[in-house]
């Protein structure tokens, strides 16, 4: 039996993170089907040894590409504070050592802070998608501040200590639907999306 299928684009996700690829199936558009790395047999470590959050994130799309063929993406994401020169950065999920720690993480800002009057930071996500032999950067940033200590249960990483400019909320106060609506990852996923849907007309 012919199997049908609508689907006119193939594109993979390159995450193990099952979290980030249910929540990209229900913002993609129908025509386009979804694969996750381990949909494709790649059960390898693809090192992120890029010095930014963009370049992580081309490393494993053009990886993914170069080595499996398919249209691919990958996303990246850091939380940047001003007054420490950016970091954690691209070193957000180790900031605090091996193995990852988000309690340890938050304590060492939150440290490293403890004098600091200026408190503004952002979130940012970049999105580098490979089609053929185009490659886009698509990017989201949340302006906010580092408050003084955690608050809210929500979350992961850094949201206990994140309060978007605009609210009085931290992120880890926000429901998932809510944050979704207005984080750097939101951000960046909606003009993927939009790329991708002009693609198809
Ligand atoms: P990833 O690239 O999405 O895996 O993010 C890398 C690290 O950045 C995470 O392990 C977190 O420490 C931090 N991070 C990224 N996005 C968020 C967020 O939405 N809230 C809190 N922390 C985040």
């Amino acid at each position: 039996m012919k199997i049908i299928t609508t689907h006119k684009m193939t594109l993979v996700f390159a995450t193990n993170n099952q979290n980030k690829i249910k929540e990209i199936k229900t913002f993609i558009p129908k025509f386009i089907k979804i694969l996750s790395l381990q949909d494709i047999g790649c059960f390898e470590e693809i090192e992120e040894t890029g010095k930014t959050i963009s370049e992580n994130a081309f490393i494993k799309s053009s990886y993914i590409k170069n080595n499996y063929g398919y249209n691919c993406f990958s996303d990246d994401s850091g939380l940047e504070v001003d007054k420490l020169g950016g970091e954690p950065g691209v070193f957000s999920a180790r900031y605090a050592g091996i193995p990852v720690d988000s309690d340890k993480n938050i304590d060492l800002i939150l440290k490293k802070m403890k004098s600091i009057i200026n408190r503004s930071a952002q979130f940012r996500t970049c999105i580098s998608l490979i089609t053929e032999n185009k490659s886009q950067l698509f990017e989201g940033i949340v302006k906010g501040k580092i408050i003084d200590s955690p608050r809210g249960s929500a979350g992961f990483g850094y949201d206990s200590i994140f309060k978007p400019d605009n609210l009085n909320k931290t992120f880890a106060e926000l429901s998932l639907k809510k944050k979704n609506e207005i984080s750097h990852r939101g951000i960046a996923l909606k003009k993927l999306i939009k790329y991708l849907i002009k693609l198809n007309i």
